[in-house]
Parts: C-alpha cells; sequence; structure tokens
C-alpha cells in the first residue's frame, strides 16, 4: 500500500472541529486519528464515542480510532456503532487480547494493537495472524507535542522483520513526535501510517504541512 498521513485530531482546535477536519481531508489527510484517553490507563481524558459519530458526519475518510483506555472490550462495541472503521486498543490492558481482536473483527472494523515504548514485541506473536495493524507508540502515550523516542526505530525494524518472515499483510503504524525531522527514518524503518497531531494541527497551512511530511516518505 501506499504510505499513509494520519492527522491526530488532539492537536485540533476543538472549537471548530468540523472546520479542521474538512481542512485536513482536503489537505490530503488520508485518514482521521481519534485518541480516546480515560485518566486511568493515560493521565488525560479525552473523547468518547460521541465525538467519533460527530466526525464521521463531516468526513468521508476512514476513523482510527486509539483506545487509550482500561477495559477497552466495555466499549468496542459503542466506537464501532459510532462510525469508527480501525480501532486499536493496548496490549498492556487486553489480558485476553485474542478474545478482544475476535470482538473488533465481529464488529466488521479494522483490528489494529498498540504497544508503548516500554512494552515487548513478543506480546503479540501469537495473535499477529488476526492482525491488520500494529501501532508502535514512539512516545509515552497521554500527550500530543513529546519528542519521539529513538529506539522505537529499532522496534519498527524488528516487527517488520516479523512480519515479513510471517508472510503477513499487516501495516506498521507509529505514533508520537512524528515531523518533519522524524518521519524519513521512520519510513525506512518500515512504518506505513503516521499519525502526526502536532506536525499538522501545530501549522498554520495544513497543506503545506501534510506535503512537507510526504515529501520524506520512501
Ligand atoms: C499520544 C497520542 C498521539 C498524539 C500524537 O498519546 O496517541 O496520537 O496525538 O501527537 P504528536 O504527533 O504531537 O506527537
Ligand atoms: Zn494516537
Amino acid at each position: 500500500m501506499t504510505k499513509k498521513i494520519a492527522p491526530s485530531i488532539l492537536s485540533a482546535d476543538f472549537s471548530k472541529l468540523g472546520d479542521e477536519i474538512v481542512s485536513v481531508e482536503k489537505a490530503g489527510a488520508d485518514m482521521i486519528h481519534i485518541d480516546v484517553m480515560d485518566g486511568h490507563y493515560v493521565p488525560n481524558i479525552t473523547m468518547g464515542p460521541l465525538i467519533v459519530e460527530a466526525v464521521k458526519k463531516v468526513t468521508t475518510l476512514p476513523l482510527d480510532v486509539h483506545l487509550m483506555i482500561e477495559k477497552p472490550d466495555l466499549f468496542i462495541d459503542d466506537f464501532a456503532d459510532a462510525g469508527a472503521d480501525m480501532i486499536s486498543v493496548h496490549a498492556e490492558v487486553c489480558p485476553h487480547l485474542n478474545r478482544t481482536i475476535q470482538h473488533i473483527l465481529e464488529k466488521k472494523v479494522i483490528p489494529g494493537v498498540a504497544l508503548n515504548p516500554s512494552t515487548p514485541l513478543e506480546c503479540l506473536y501469537w495473535v499477529m495472524s488476526q492482525l491488520k495493524f500494529i501501532l508502535i507508540m514512539s512516545v509515552n502515550p497521554g500527550f500530543g507535542g513529546q519528542s519521539f523516542i529513538e529506539s522505537s526505530i529499532d522496534k519498527i525494524i524488528q516487527i517488520k522483520q516479523k512480519i515479513v518472515e510471517k508472510q503477513l499483510n499487516i501495516n506498521i503504524q507509529v505514533d508520537g513526535g512524528v515531523n518533519r525531522n522524524t518521519i524519513s527514518d521512520i519510513s525506512k524503518a518500515g512504518c506505513d501510517i503516521f499519525v502526526a497531531g502536532s506536525a499538522i494541527f501545530g501549522k498554520e497551512d495544513y497543506q503545506k504541512a501534510i506535503d512537507d511530511l510526504k515529501e520524506f516518505l520512501c
């Protein structure tokens, strides 16, 4: 697949969220990344299914819902029914990860699993055949605008090797600190989907911001 840019609305202006979504769609975004935080799993509270439903009304782009919440199983139906096209859960809060992925698949939503910077890749090896994407967190989740954690590059390279070795069709998504300075190395390591919050919504001109990121993709 061609490499994709997923603006994270965490850094958008929520007083005009609809306009922000329309603007990034026009500027060449490939999907909309929605960061859901519960104040327990991560030290921040953000959006729920109501926001997903509202975003769905103003864009035809796929909605990529990143659940940074405890007990995600309790909310998969709500986010799927609200219009999520992709849902990622964190492996760290899913004791029955196989079951959780099945649940997402039953809702006809594309399943992904996210790993924090300190979480080893091995926890995915026995569920990889069910997965469509793997989200490598390159910051500790909770906030936009943090610096990219360099060890993520090796992690991307290693999971890419594993995907190739197992001959699976899994996209690698990277989230956190993606900007003009980091995106080239992330792309070379094997990333397919680049989440970017402050590197897009933090700029005046979204078209230029997305073009600037795409320029470094390989
Ligand atoms: C962090 C979120 C990210 C965040 C990225 O917990 O999952 O999606 O919006 O923000 P930037 O691109 O500013 O690092
Ligand atoms: Zn995210």
